[in-house]
């Protein structure tokens, strides 16, 4: 397990591989050990992954799911009307914006939420002017509930916001330590790769770490995808330096 060293620390910006990313983490990885839910001890770790992170003043988007609460297609297929089951979902990750909102403000970062949609006791509307400048004060900025949009998945809206906020690559936080050619839970001996480029991620239909509309977007904006297990710590640091602790899709040509 990589230590983040006192070097790592003191590091500064010109010694980063990204200026700003985008966060995006699943909603079931809030679960940390529970089966449901908000895991307490896990949105504190991820506080302190994020702190470390933002020491090197990395600009830090994070875009968060909701499915440890409520998953849209899930309750769609249970019955509920898809529109609906969507917006339930929509809120979900607001829960988890205000939950992760509160530990990194415990950790004593400042953070501002933004919200696709208008709940205007409670968070900020998404406006993208507004989150450039939070981005520039040094402010964590959270965008939740999506793009606001029934259909459309959390993965997609990460990479709309990457775009929006000029964001150089998504890091997609995971359970599993980087894209393997097959399922490493069926296939133990599944090789995993190092890097790909978005063309080869976008063509090949096995990997599937976010939905084939958000890498397309990557793809045709030059927005890299890095992919890495949050569970190991120092992981997320680790990837703004380049060291590319999981798999990295790159844009084609690049170092
Ligand atoms: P600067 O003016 O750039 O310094 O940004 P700021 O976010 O500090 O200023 P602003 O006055 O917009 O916000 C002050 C606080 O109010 C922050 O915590 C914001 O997140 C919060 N805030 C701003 N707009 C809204 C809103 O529409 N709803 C809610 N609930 N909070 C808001």
């Amino acid at each position: 397990m990589h230590q983040v060293t006192q070097k790592d620390m003191n590091i500064d910006n010109g010694s980063l591989k990204y200026q700003r990313i985008l966060l995006k983490l699943s909603g079931e990885a809030m679960m940390g050990n529970k089966k449901f839910g908000i895991d307490p001890e896990f949105i504190f770790y991820l506080a302190d992954e994020i702190k470390e992170l933002r020491r090197s003043k990395v600009d830090t988007v994070i875009v968060i799911g909701g499915g440890n609460i409520f998953r849209g297609v899930a309750g769609s297929e249970q019955g509920i009307d898809r529109v609906t089951a969507d917006y339930m979902g929509m809120l979900a990750t607001i829960f988890n914006g205000l939950a992760l909102q509160d530990a990194l403000n415990k950790k004593g970062m400042e953070t501002r939420l933004q919200t696709a949609f208008e709940m205007k006791a409670i968070a900020e509307p998404h406006i993208r002017k507004k989150a450039l400048r939070h981005l520039e004060k040094g402010r964590v900025v959270i965008t939740a509930g999506g793009t606001g949009l029934p259909y459309v998945t959390t993965d997609t809206a990460a990479a709309l916001r990457a775009l929006e906020l000029k964001c150089q690559a998504i890091f997609k936080a995971t359970g599993v330590d980087g894209v393997y050619q097959k399922d490493p839970k069926n296939d133990p001996g599944a090789k995993k790769f190092e890097t790909l480029t978005l063309d080869e991620a976008s063509k090949n239909d096995n990997i599937r770490i976010m939905d084939k509309s958000a890498i397309e977007l990557c793809r045709e904006n030059n927005i890299e995808i890095v992919v890495f297990n949050i569970y190991k710590k120092g992981n997320l640091k680790r990837s703004a330096l380049g060291e590319n602790p999981g798999t990295t899709i790159k844009i084609p040509g690049s170092s």
